[in-house]
């Protein structure tokens, strides 16, 4: 099986002639009168080789070449031709045929031919093994970095949580409002059909939204009671001072304009730059709703927390005024409040 190689041709005594020399070579010739029987060996096992004679009666070579590799696809053949068949040879050669030698065979040549085909087959082994080897090599390649990628992102989102915690240390009523107001965030962007990265953009973002509260002075950020205009103010610093502190960082740099544009409002009444409508990124529309109403829904120095209803008729009100009105649509109808926790109602 392992050095078989089928010869076809319709004068059996060339095909002996050619088996007897190959067997001395250290092949092991079988032999078929024609087509058909040369299909039968062909369809029970799998030859090294075929030689076959072009012009038989019945089913030519070229026809025989042709249903061997409809079985095949990978068979090596060598044809053999006389000069009236050269057209026929070059057919053969164009069907993908590995050689063609001119009859009568010099049986050298032949010899020669075969070895030059089987070192070819080697050889093609040789450089498939070696591609198999390089795609596991670039799988696992991939593999390795896909982990250091989940495992920096990890990192970076711990990172992150840090932060959010130092924020929100400074006021302990804000504590895990960033992580409520996160979960919102995703709920909706699912809604409006985020895909993986815009998600995770979301995430950051919402998150980090308030970061530069970090800036702004404790006694305004705990202070009990109505804010003076002057608090107000300092108060409203915070969306640029939190984009000031991500922008020296490349991996914030696609958040920044959610945080920046977190407090503007639909109708172009908000800060810091009185963007109005589709002009206010997406994901910073998104945030202004979830993060409204959290602050609504929870307590603070400066007021007490305000039952559900009375919250989402506040929301309703600010329709086309301070929020998209799509967006909270879907904020009211999909109930993406039900997510937050520490809902007083
Ligand atoms: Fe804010």
């Amino acid at each position: 099986m392992e050095n078989r190689i089928l010869i076809v041709d319709d004068e059996e005594k060339i095909g002996s002639l050619i088996a007897r020399r190959l067997n001395k070579e250290g092949y092991s010739g079988v032999t078929a009168n024609n087509g058909k029987n040369a299909l039968h060996h062909h369809d029970k096992e799998k030859f090294l080789l075929l030689i076959s004679d072009i012009k038989m009666p019945e089913m030519d070579g070229l026809e025989l070449l042709k249903k061997a590799k409809a079985m095949h696809p990978d068979i090596t053949a060598i044809m053999m031709a006389d000069y009236q068949e050269i057209d026929m040879a070059a057919e053969a050669m164009r069907m993908g045929a590995f050689d063609f030698i001119k009859k009568p065979v010099d049986s050298d040549q032949l010899v020669l031919s075969v070895k030059k085909a089987l070192l070819k087959n080697k050889l093609k082994e040789v450089i498939d093994g070696y591609h198999t080897h390089l795609e596991k090599l670039e799988e696992e390649k991939r593999k390795r970095l896909q982990e250091a990628l989940r495992i920096l992102k990890k990192a970076n989102l711990n990172t992150v949580n840090v932060l959010v915690k130092a924020i929100e240390a400074k006021d302990p009523y804000t504590r895990d409002h960033s992580d409520r107001v996160r979960k919102m965030c995703m709920k909706t962007g699912v809604k409006l059909g985020f895909n993986e990265e815009m998600l995770e953009n979301l995430e950051y973002g919402s998150l980090l939204h308030d970061i530069g509260m970090i800036g702004i002075a404790d006694d305004v950020l705990q202070k009990q009671g109505r804010l003076s205009s002057e608090e107000y103010r300092q108060i409203k610093e915070h969306p640029l001072i939190g984009a000031k502190i991500l922008e020296e960082i490349d991996f914030f740099r696609d958040k920044l304009p959610m945080i920046l544009h977190h407090h503007e409002h639909f109708d172009g009444s908000g800060y810091p730059d009185g963007l109005r409508g589709e002009t206010i990124p997406l994901e910073a529309r998104i945030i202004l709703i979830a993060d409204a109403f959290d602050a609504i829904t929870s307590m603070r120095y400066h007021r007490k927390s305000m039952p559900l209803k009375d919250a989402l008729m506040e929301l309703e009100r600010g329709k086309g005024k301070q929020f998209d009105p799509y967006i909270l649509g879907i904020f009211l109808n999909e109930k993406i409040y039900d997510s937050s926790i520490g809902v007083s109602s």
